[in-house]
């Protein structure tokens, strides 16, 4: 068994869709102060992610979950345990947006799991979810914005992309935003 270098103190970050697994191991490298369970639904693409996870036996701040986010974190994880969430490049369900993270009651459940002043991220190809995240944030579930950036190939951070689907539509001349809200202390 692995010795555990984490305390109670350690910061819990959680990554809903991890897909193959990039963003997580890169992200739990580059944060081991930090602990990251990163949960992908859909079993190949959880495999390819397992196969990277097994491969780096020197990461230990990551946990790969294969399962629904939805049951997972519902049953699975307390109230206020989080710090940080991402939802990179979520699936926007064009034929049924009242099924995208933002606009479901689960994401009520989810804002439970953050602590007081704990953080979302979201990455997005496509503008009008962005908007969405923007407008749901706000309105509904009354989050501080404090990062809202687009770029492309051209104009992105040097260390990106950070995903698989982000490199995939930065190939392709799209535009990814890149959203952050903060859950109130109060
Ligand atoms: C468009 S892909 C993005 C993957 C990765 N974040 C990236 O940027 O490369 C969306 C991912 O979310 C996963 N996903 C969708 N609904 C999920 C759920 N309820 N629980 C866990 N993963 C889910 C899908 O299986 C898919 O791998």
């Amino acid at each position: 068994m692995r010795p555990a270098p984490f305390s109670f103190e350690t910061p819990i970050d959680l990554e809903i869709g991890s897909g193959v697994g990039w963003w997580a191991l890169r992200y739990a490298r580059q944060n081991p102060n930090r602990y990251l369970i990163a949960i992908e639904k859909t079993r190949e693409k959880f495999a390819r992610f397992d196969q990277r996870v097994l491969a780096h036996t020197q990461i230990q701040n990551l946990t790969a979950v294969n399962a629904d986010a939805i049951a997972w974190i519902t049953h699975c994880l307390g109230t206020q345990k989080l710090s940080r969430v991402f939802i990179l490049y979520p699936n926007p369900n064009p034929k049924n947006t009242a099924q995208r993270w933002i606009r479901m009651p689960f994401f009520g459940a989810l804002l439970e799991r953050l602590k007081p002043g704990g953080e979302i991220f979201w990455a997005t190809n496509i503008s009008d979810y962005a908007e969405e995240i923007r407008q749901y944030s706000k309105s509904v579930w009354k989050l501080e914005p404090f990062l809202d950036r687009s770029f492309t190939q051209q104009t992105r951070p040097s260390d990106y992309p950070r995903t698989h689907f982000e490199k995939k539509y930065l190939l392709r001349g799209e535009t990814c935003w890149e959203l952050g809200y903060r859950k109130p202390c109060f």
